[in-house]
């Protein structure tokens, strides 16, 4: 298996990799990254020097280049993109320069080069909230922020190189994932750190928005399936089931920790906050998937790394993240 993993220096990315290189004793892989402030090599440092995997720091938007990069590879899995919401609500430009131009690229690349998969990774932020029932693959998509509406238009451009000129795209929607080398400006990382430092849990508005939290290591076994058996043309929803709401998995994660509730803060809403998420994977159930880590396991596994790797995550909250932090949150309360 040769395959081209772009993003690979992220959260996910980077766990995917590890995966393929523990589970496909015969891969080869091409990391192909730009190191924004989301990518870092420590995510690679066990692996970098494996002869199995190369890496490059570059753009997916320069298409030329990724042609030059993937020919002669069989397959894209494309991870890079622009990912938190909050940003995108100040940001939005970088956004639809990432996850639609730079989705463009490298599908127009893929298509010059005849690679024989292309496989797009995509969100349950395309539905847009749900005040009730499950999104299934063939519900329509209606987003509510920037970073949601151009993964959503990604998606549709996918398809359209499907139709228009059979490049073997598939795409994965996936619930929120959470565990090791997520970044600590997400709501689980942030939560662990921010308790082990005795500092406040910033909860968005009333803490009661639902999200299916997904252990990175089950949706990694997912798209792994999905490569290896997905078929093309096909959306697949990667999800454990179960929904919590955000307050919850702050209580769960203070438990954890044995620190006190008085550390929940309840904060200015984000805006357009999506009040609910919640997908059907019978789809991935019936190619033989189901979750094997459970949320509590999961959980408890996440709080350890971070409780272990405080060099790791110190060095993010300490750089240019804090001072975006400070600038957006910081004293603002409901
Ligand atoms: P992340 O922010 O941790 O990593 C993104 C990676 O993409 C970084 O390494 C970054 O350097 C790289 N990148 C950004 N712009 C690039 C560019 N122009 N060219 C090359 N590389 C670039 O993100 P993540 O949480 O690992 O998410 C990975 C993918 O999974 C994304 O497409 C995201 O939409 C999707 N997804 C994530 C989750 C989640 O909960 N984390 C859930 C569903 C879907
Ligand atoms: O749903 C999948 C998506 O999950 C991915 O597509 C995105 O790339 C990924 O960033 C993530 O988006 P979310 O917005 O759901 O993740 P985040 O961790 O930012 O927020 C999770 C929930 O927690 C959400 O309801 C907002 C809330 N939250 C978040 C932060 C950062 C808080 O209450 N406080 C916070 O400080």
């Amino acid at each position: 298996m040769k395959v081209v993993v772009t993003g690979g220096a992220g959260f996910v990315g980077s766990n995917f990799i590890r995966y393929l290189l523990r589970n496909v004793p015969d891969c080869r892989i091409l990391n192909i990254d730009k190191l924004t402030y989301a990518g870092n090599l420590n995510n690679l440092s066990d692996f970098f020097t494996d002869s199995r995997h190369h890496f490059v720091r570059e753009d997916i938007c320069r298409q030329s280049t990724m042609e030059k990069l993937i020919r002669g590879w069989e397959a894209v899995v494309n991870f890079a993109a622009e990912t938190h919401v909050d940003r995108s609500l100040m940001e939005p430009e970088k956004f639809l320069r990432t996850d639609v131009w730079g989705v463009f690229s490298l599908l127009e690349a893929s298509r010059r080069c005849g690679l024989k998969k292309f496989l797009q990774i995509s969100t349950d932020e395309v539905y847009g909230s749900l005040i009730r029932g499950t999104a299934r693959e063939s519900s329509c998509l209606s987003p509510s922020n920037p970073y949601a509406a151009s993964k959503a238009a990604a998606d549709l451009l996918a398809f359209s190189y499907y139709k228009t000129y059979g490049l073997a795209v598939s795409v994965v929607r996936s619930t929120n994932n959470f565990g090791p080398f997520q970044h600590p400006e997400k709501m689980i990382p942030l939560f662990i750190t921010n308790a082990l430092e005795n500092e406040k849990l910033p909860l968005y508005g009333d803490g009661r928005q639902v999200r299916q939290w997904l252990f990175v290591e089950d949706n990694c076994r997912a798209i792994l399936m999905i490569l290896q058996r997905g078929q093309t043309g096909q959306v697949y929803h990667v999800s454990p089931g179960v929904g919590h709401r955000n307050i919850s998995i702050a209580r769960m994660i203070l438990r954890l920790l044995g620190k006190p509730e008085s550390l929940l803060q309840s904060v200015k809403d984000r805006p357009g906050h999506d009040r609910r998420y919640c997908l059907s994977s019978e789809k991935m159930r019936k190619l033989g998937w189901r979750p094997e880590w459970s949320l509590e396991k999961a959980l408890a596994a996440t709080v350890k790394w971070y409780q272990e790797n405080p060099g790791w995550w110190g060095a993010l909250k300490k750089g240019a993240f804090q001072e975006y932090y400070r600038k957006q949150y910081g004293g603002q309360t409901c």
